[in-house]
């Protein structure tokens, strides 16, 4: 595996490569992302996974600082699983001046959810996304990069970047990847007590919940839709959560559902606090 840091140590290892597929990531690797890669791998003929923590799509007051960097263990596990090349840029490789330019989403997606509740995320992840897809793919006819579905909103906001700008990239969705009792992997698990540990598998029971109440009231979910999602929220506010929102929303534009969205067009989606740590979930149904 080729380990790079600046863009040119990275165009140069890419130099042949015609359809690299391309795994994002901010570090502190889980089988999640080892996923991403396995799906990914067969798609073209280079592999490139990235590790940067984006400093833009952090708050002031958010984890940018404490977010987990295990670089050892993350190369270690990206060479183990067949990962061609590594781009890990330094700030100063991706930001070398303030970065004053910065790719806006479209509001009607990105100020929803998550958005609302961080605002600029969703700025944030477009400008390193993009700045990342320039360096991976700048003069390949074609790419493919890897989004998993644990962050739903965000593959949907990347969708829509490569749509408007015609980027010629596939995005290639991988489905989320659980722990035995349920819970989604994410790097930000590794902040939970074991007590909060054994609570957290309670967001993905609530969505779960909630979306076998969305689908038994499809028929009124307009109607209904508001009361469910109190309910799923007071119930899980009550086991000590900090819920920021559970939702069931339209997977085509993850806007309230209208009479006549039922199974299949539908996603219920989650954003909690336990403790210290914010926890998102979703699930398809
Ligand atoms: O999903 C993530 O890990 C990040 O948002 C991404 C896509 C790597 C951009 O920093």
């Amino acid at each position: 595996m080729h380990i790079v840091h600046t863009l040119a140590e990275l165009r140069h290892v890419l130099r042949h490569a015609e359809r690299p597929v391309f795994v994002p990531t901010m570090g502190n690797l889980h089988a999640g992302h080892l996923a991403l890669l396995a799906q990914g791998r067969p798609l073209g003929d280079v592999s490139v996974a990235s590790i940067f923590v984006n400093r833009l799509q952090f708050l002031p007051h958010e984890d940018f600082d404490s977010y987990p960097r295990t670089f050892e263990a993350d190369r270690a596990a990206l060479e183990q699983a067949g990962c061609d090349v590594l781009f890990a840029p330094r700030e100063a490789d991706l930001y070398p001046e303030p970065q004053v330019y910065k790719v806006a989403p479209d509001p009607a997606l990105a100020d929803l959810l998550e958005g609302s509740f961080r605002p600029g995320f969703f700025t944030g992840v477009c400008t390193v996304v993009m700045k990342l897809f320039m360096a991976v793919f700048a003069g390949k006819p074609h790419g493919t990069a890897m989004f998993g579905k644990k962050d739903y909103q965000q593959l949907m906001v990347v969708r829509g970047l490569v749509r408007q700008f015609a980027l010629p990239i596939d995005i290639v969705a991988g489905e989320t990847q659980r722990a035995e009792d349920g819970l989604a992997l994410s790097s930000r698990n590794r902040y939970l007590s074991e007590a909060e540990r054994a609570e957290a598998l309670h967001l993905s029971l609530a969505l779960r919940a909630l979306g076998r109440d969305a689908l038994a009231a499809a028929h009124a979910l307009p109607a209904q839709g508001p009361a469910l999602e109190a309910a799923a929220q007071a119930a899980l506010a009550a086991r000590g959560w900090q819920p920021d929102y559970l939702t069931v929303r339209r997977r085509a534009d993850l806007l309230p559902p209208q009479a006549g969205d039922g199974a299949g067009a539908l996603v219920v989606l989650g954003a909690a606090r336990l403790g210290g740590t914010r926890l998102i979930d979703n699930l398809e149904i």
